[in-house]
């Protein structure tokens, strides 16, 4: 197994088949990514079986409860645009289930079925832009909180309510809210780590949402500064495993009236602090 960084964030993983890995690939694995903060791998031939057998071996899977999952395999979600859908899902910086009390550890996107060009995913890093905030910033920073809610992406009245067809659903699970450190410890790294994120985060506790915004989106346009982010380019047989703590994703929308489809596992996290 051979892996290289990349700039911004992330690393490349080669001379491996994720569906038969040995204990110290394993272990290898479990520590570039702790260091990476995300993964990416080519040429694989993952059945959804084999999916799930990777993603089992960092942790429980969590069911995401709005996406709809595929026919065969609860535990697979489907990110999926029609070739007549101008949205996309995960189109906007996020990490996944920050609106969860327990955010997912990770999430495994699999390329199924991808656009002729175009939907490519952008990635960001935490700890770089946690360590590139001065001292006067992250000393303010390590006294809040911020809370997180899925209410206004996936409720009733949220981003997706026009929404047609079955991709996105079950908007009455939407109903939590969830308070977490605006800059956690990474539970596998033990470095600092920035974690607000655009899509899901609604202000710091305490604060209301026009006082926090102008703190937030110096926040959200620091931590998307190009030294920090590093951009994905799918291929068939493509593989990204990344880290909800310590990276932000967006999946880019440039590929109209074309169709493509992901399949994605989260693995279950654990509180942060
Ligand atoms: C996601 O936001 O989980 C999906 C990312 C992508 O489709 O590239």
């Amino acid at each position: 197994m051979q892996i290289e960084a990349l700039r911004g964030v992330g690393a490349e993983v080669t001379a491996i088949d994720l569906r038969r890995m040995t204990d110290a690939e394993e272990a290898q694995l479990k520590q570039s990514f702790s260091d990476h903060g995300v993964l990416f791998f080519r040429d694989q031939s993952l059945k959804p079986e084999d999916h799930i057998a990777f993603a089992r071996r960092f942790g429980p899977i969590n069911i995401n409860r709005f996406f709809k999952a595929t026919e065969t395999h609860p535990e697979i979600a489907e990110v999926r645009k029609e070739k007549d859908q101008t949205t996309n899902i995960g189109g906007a910086w996020h990490t996944d289930h920050s609106y969860d009390q327990e955010p997912a550890l990770g999430s495994v996107l699999v390329a199924r079925d991808l656009p002729q060009t175009g939907g490519d995913t952008l990635f960001a890093s935490m700890y770089a832009a946690y360590d590139g905030l001065s001292d006067g910033l992250k000393d303010t920073l390590s006294r809040l909180r911020a809370v997180h809610s899925s209410r206004h992406v996936f409720g009733a009245q949220g981003a997706y309510r026009n929404e047609k067809g079955e991709r996105i659903g079950n908007a009455q699970a939407a109903t939590q809210d969830a308070i977490h450190p605006v800059v956690i410890t990474h539970p596998l790294s033990g470095r600092k780590a920035l974690y607000v994120n655009p899509a899901f985060t609604l202000h710091f506790e305490g604060w209301t949402q026009e006082e926090s915004w102008p703190l937030l989106s110096y926040l959200y346009n620091h931590a998307t500064n190009e030294a920090f982010t590093t951009r994905f380019v799918w291929q068939p047989g493509s593989v990204a495993f990344w880290d909800n703590r310590a990276t932000w994703h967006y999946a880019l929308n440039d590929y109209h009236g074309d169709f493509r489809l992901m399949h994605r596992i989260t693995i279950e996290g654990c509180p942060l602090v």
